[in-house]
């Protein structure tokens, strides 16, 4: 049953592909509350799930994906079992919007950027002529975007790459969802560009009452954005719990192992951390621990059997058999150690 508290709720969703006759197992029984109003973010290597999860909440997976098992829970409908784009069209940019990595695809380059934004307005606001016309301009200036009235007229190409993802920015919320999934929206841009479209996503959520969920595999980008963070791994959640918490005191080797790559926690001089070796196949069965192969700590039992999730705190849970009380102690790596000792006296 859904989570009353929860805006949307995953259940023990598997996700599959089918591919020349084999069957990936992309998400693999993940469940995931997400919190009205909070700022969720998911995180993970390239290929650990991320986009296929969020876009199943959308009626966006491929054709040859679907939902083996599980719920969606929505405001007390399972969108795991819409099977049509009727029943989606309900969903899909009116309550749940989705702004991708690369703005260009998601503009059409032969309308103006006023005209598209406008589709949305008269779509979802309910608003004509010149009403809609106001909304689109200050549409355009609360995503920071000035001189609203020339920049209407212009096409997507007379665009910066930071100003076009305001744009689509702008689209999405014009739509009024009430959850904005974010995919990777600033990794095409420069550094200072992508705090900025950061801060305007924060700024948004306050003003316009959304729940975001900002998927990225920088751990590093998300320290100033969310309440929240889930650790994803070979199609699993492996760690999920407050911002502060997953930084702080991570359980998972695999969240120690992202952590230790962070750039940000890097000495200078040593050469950065990077996580050995590959993910598993997801053509195959996952025995156990999906990590183990990869983690240096591994148990016996990580090799066996699929671990549980272990409560840390009521918000922080990871699936590892570290947390079980039975197992050896294993210290963190000494970076993640020093991490903790700093215990939120430093931002990452
Ligand atoms: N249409 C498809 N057919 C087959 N496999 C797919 C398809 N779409 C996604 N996958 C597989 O599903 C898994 C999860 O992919 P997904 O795109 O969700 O990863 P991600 O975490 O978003 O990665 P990235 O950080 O690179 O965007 C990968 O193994 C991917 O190869
Ligand atoms: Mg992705």
């Amino acid at each position: 049953m859904p989570n009353k508290d929860a805006i949307l709720s995953f259940e023990d969703l598997e996700i599959h592909f089918t591919l020349r006759g084999q069957i990936l197992r992309a998400i693999r029984g993940v469940s995931l509350d997400v919190a009205r109003g909070e700022a969720l973010a998911i995180v993970g290597e390239s290929g650990s799930g991320k986009s296929v999860f969020t876009k199943s909440a959308m009626g966006l997976l491929d054709a040859n994906g679907s939902i083996a098992g599980g719920h969606i829970w929505y405001d007390g409908k399972d969108l795991a079992a819409y099977r049509t784009e009727k029943e989606w069209l309900t969903i899909r940019g009116k309550e749940i919007a989705m702004v991708m990595q690369d703005p260009m695809t998601s503009l059409n380059p032969l309308k103006t950027v006023g005209d598209q934004i406008l589709e949305a307005v008269l779509l979802h606001q309910g608003l004509r002529g010149e009403a809609a016309r106001q909304a689109v301009l200050e549409a355009l200036a609360a995503v920071g975007i000035d001189d609203a009235p020339r920049r209407y007229r212009q096409y997507p190409h007379e665009f910066s790459g930071g100003m076009r993802q305001r744009v689509v920015i702008a689209i999405a919320v014009a739509c009024r969802p009430k959850i904005l999934i974010c995919d990777e929206p600033t990794t095409a841009l420069d550094v200072t560009i992508q705090a900025q479209i950061l801060d305007l996503i924060k700024q948004l959520q306050k003003k316009l009452d959304l729940t975001t969920i900002y998927i990225t595999h920088d751990l590093g980008v998300v320290a100033n954005v969310a309440d929240r963070i889930a650790v994803m791994y070979a199609g699993d959640i492996v760690e999920v719990g407050r911002c502060e918490e997953v930084f702080y005191d991570p359980k998972h080797p695999y969240t120690w192992a992202l952590l230790s790559s962070l750039p940000q926690l890097g000495v200078k001089g040593q050469e950065l951390y990077s996580i050995k070796g590959t993910p598993p196949n997801l053509f195959q069965e996952v025995k156990g621990d999906a990590f183990a192969p990869r983690n240096p700590r591994a148990l016996n039992i990580d090799f066996v059997e699929r671990p549980p999730f272990f409560e840390v705190s009521p918000t922080h849970k990871a699936r590892t058999w570290l947390l079980d009380p039975r197992a050896p102690k294993v210290e963190p790596p000494e970076l993640i150690r020093h991490l903790r000792q700093q215990g939120g006296s430093r931002h990452v």
